[in-house]
């Protein structure tokens, strides 16, 4: 399946009663794998989790450890980016060259890498003399 079909048909489960805004994600693992997620939002409104997230815990859970490609889908009149806290999850599993597109439902679609997406980006490095 491809990353645009799971993220489509993960999209129409999402969870958002709120903003009313449904998003689905989709992430290749190295081996090949497709894993999907949608938005899942609460009634306590930051507890709201959002696709990408969803979509690389289903990775992770499933014993994964690395992102080979990323694709998001929203209804929105340009190509949705992934917010900040989503940027720095994609980092943690994906190199720097790893391409992430932004889809729109009618056909609209960028791709950045998550160099581009998280510039100056915190590492493991940053820790070096704690
Ligand atoms: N959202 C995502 O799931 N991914 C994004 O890239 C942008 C925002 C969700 C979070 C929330 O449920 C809704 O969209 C509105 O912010």
């Amino acid at each position: 399946m491809s990353l645009l079909q799971a993220a489509t048909a993960v999209r129409k489960n999402a969870h958002a009663p709120y903003s009313r805004f449904k998003v689905g994600a989709a992430v290749r693992s190295a081996s090949g794998q497709v894993y999907a997620g949608c938005n899942v939002e609460n009634v306590s409104y930051p507890e709201g989790i959002c696709a990408e997230t969803a979509a690389i815990a289903a990775m992770v859970a499933a014993g994964e450890t690395e992102i080979a490609e990323v694709l998001v889908i929203a209804e929105s009149p340009d190509p949705v980016p992934p917010c900040g806290g989503c940027r720095q999850r994609i980092a943690e599993f994906a190199g720097q060259d790893v391409v992430v597109t932004l889809c729109t439902t009618d056909g609209g679609s960028r791709s950045m890498t998550v160099r581009e997406l998280l510039p100056g980006l915190f590492t493991a490095a940053h820790m070096d003399r704690a």
